[in-house]
């Protein structure tokens, strides 16, 4: 038996808190994927999961914005599609991840969030890992409702800090000062595609291509769905994938 099935209640005593964390620490590289709806959570998750497991943190939107606001060519050619909605086509997509995940820090594992979006997306990401004899280990589908992700999307801030990229909520998630992050002090932001007609193209093109991913990592038996919903108490997506993890 690995320490990871000792019986909960011994695992979860405060005194193994110190082995679980060495044992994270050890293991081998773990790729953890995130799937799920505009405004489903994935960059909140993802923002507490990659610290607490001491994995990184890879996000193509995160990526593809950067890339906007540094007025590179690139940024130049995907600002139009994100603006609308639309999904930044598989050849730059695929491009810009393949570039991220060799590099050095992703070696030890990522949470990856918003990618992949399509099948071949979810081929390029099998092959690469498989290059490096390694797999997605983890893939989460947030599930939530079409109605709870638009009340998230609409109420949305973000840190204007690019550096920082943290996310807030005018009702589940206020930061400390109205409009400031609590993190470095820049003003807060609303996003161009959490605009109301933006937002419902967005969801629908996700409805339109999620179907086939999921049956990617059914069928690799990594797939879990996590139900999110805006009554759940804080926290509550955190602790579910903590617990999936055995990492909690
Ligand atoms: P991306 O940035 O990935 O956007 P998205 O997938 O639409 O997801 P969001 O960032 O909107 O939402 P999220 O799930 O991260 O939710 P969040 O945690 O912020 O992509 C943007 C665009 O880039 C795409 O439209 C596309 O054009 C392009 N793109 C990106 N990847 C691509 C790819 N692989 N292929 C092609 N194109 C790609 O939470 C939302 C809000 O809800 C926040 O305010 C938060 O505080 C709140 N909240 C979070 N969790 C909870 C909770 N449990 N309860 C209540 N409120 C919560």
């Amino acid at each position: 038996m690995s320490l990871l099935q000792l019986p909960g209640r011994i695992w979860h005593t405060a005194s193994f808190a110190f082995m679980r964390h060495v044992m994270w620490a050890i293991r081998p590289p773990t790729y953890i994927v995130l799937l799920g709806g505009p405004g489903a959570g994935k960059g909140t998750l993802a923002a507490e999961l990659a610290p607490a497991l001491g994995l990184t943190h890879l996000s193509t939107g995160n990526l593809f914005r950067r890339e906007i606001a540094q007025g590179t060519a690139l940024g130049k050619v995907i600002e139009p599609i994100m603006n609308a909605g639309g999904l930044v086509p598989d050849e730059i997509t695929l491009a810009v991840m393949a570039e991220e995940l060799s590099r050095k820090r992703n070696w030890r594992g990522a949470v990856i969030d918003g990618f992949p979006r399509t099948d071949a997306q979810a081929r390029l990401l099998d092959d690469l890992l498989t290059d490096w004899d390694q797999r997605v280990n983890f893939a989460f589908f947030l599930d939530g409702s079409k109605e709870d992700l638009e009340v998230r999307l609409s109420g949305r801030r973000m840190c204007s800090n690019r550096e920082c990229n943290r996310t807030y909520h005018v009702v589940f998630s206020k930061p400390l000062k109205d409009g400031v992050c609590d993190k470095c002090s820049h003003p807060l932001i609303q996003r161009d595609d959490d605009k109301p007609e933006v937002v419902a193209q967005r969801i629908d093109k996700f409805n339109a291509t999620n179907g086939p991913i999921l049956t990617h990592y059914y069928r690799r038996r990594c797939l879990q769905r996590i139900k999110t919903t805006n009554k759940d108490p804080k926290g509550h997506v955190f602790r579910a994938v903590m617990e999936a993890l055995g990492a909690d």
